[in-house]
């Protein structure tokens, strides 16, 4: 039965009761609002770790001004429902004064990666991730943290850090689950209406496209964006933010794709900001 920690010393307490008693501890940050995608996160800790935490947080950081912190879907008795459901053993929702109280003043910032794609869209976002995340991890000192491929560039950035700052965890990225009809799930879906959702379809449609030609062949990386955007960018109702090929751990552009690609896109449907990408490695 999941527990609502809410102290931070609570949660250090029950961890350290856990850790002696000599089981692994597995976290998945979430900001709530949960669908399949983050059970399939769950699913996983919950198959490789003894006690599996999961965090609710809206992170205010990492949302921009004008940003949908405000609307962002927040149906806490519903995920605490989906946590018992899935077997968590430890659910984290901290208030945003127990995460920032007066006088924080330490950002974690991932030079570079952060800067680039969604980054360049939304100035100061992975900051806000990269900070939130080190502190999560700081409170709840897992064995493994569990993290999707739906956001490879947040994937790639919070690796990057635990490695720099020699974090004892480690990262494990899990696969993206679609709708039926392909639409990768975010608890921003909800945001769209029907003409909107049928709309969105452009985005999984393009990638898979892009799938079957790295399958085939393609191994000219700016070909390929290319390929993306002009599918993107005629597409109706799509305000393509961007469409890149780069190199999944790294983030660097990919004139040739050898090994391993990343092709991500990120564009506006109504009012939604949608993000959504293939990955593709051991090519
Ligand atoms: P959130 O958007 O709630 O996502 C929590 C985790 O679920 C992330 O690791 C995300 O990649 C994963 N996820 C979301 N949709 C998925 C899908 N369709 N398939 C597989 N995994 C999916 O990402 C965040 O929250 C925040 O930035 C956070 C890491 C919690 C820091 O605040």
């Amino acid at each position: 039965m999941a527990i609502v920690a809410e102290p931070i010393a609570d949660v250090r307490r029950r961890v350290r009761e856990v850790r002696a008693g000599g089981q692994r501890i597995g976290l998945v940050p979430t900001m709530g609002a949960l669908h399949e995608g983050h059970a399939s996160l769950i699913r996983r800790a919950r198959a490789e770790t003894g006690f599996v935490v999961v965090s609710l947080f809206v992170n205010p950081t990492q949302f921009g001004p004008g940003e949908d912190f405000a609307k962002y879907p927040r149906p806490f008795a519903q995920d605490l429902e989906t946590c018992r459901r899935e077997g968590v053993d430890l659910v984290f929702a901290p208030a945003a004064a127990q995460m920032y109280p007066a006088g924080f003043a330490t950002t974690v910032h991932v030079a570079g990666m952060g800067e680039k794609m969604c980054g360049a869209f939304r100035p100061g976002h992975f900051d806000g991730v990269s900070t939130a995340v080190a502190k999560l991890l700081a409170i709840v000192q897992p064995d493994a943290a569990y993290f999707g491929e739906k956001d490879a560039q947040q994937l790639a950035i919070v690796r990057r850090m635990v490695a720099d700052l020699d974090l004892p965890v480690e990262i494990r990225g899990c696969p993206t689950v679609r709708e039926p009809d392909g639409l990768a799930m975010s608890s921003r879906n909800a945001y769209l209406a029907p003409a909107e959702r049928k709309r969105a379809l452009a985005l999984s449609a393009a990638l898979a496209e892009a799938r079957q030609a790295v399958l085939a062949g393609e191994r000219d990386g700016r070909r390929l964006a290319e390929r993306v955007r002009r599918r993107l960018e005629t597409a109706d109702g799509v305000e393509l933010q961007y469409a890149a090929v780069v190199d999944p751990d790294t983030l660097d552009d990919l004139a040739r794709v050898a090994d391993k690609v990343l092709v991500a896109v990120a564009a506006k449907v109504g009012g939604t900001r949608l993000i959504d990408n293939v990955l593709l490695r051991n090519l």
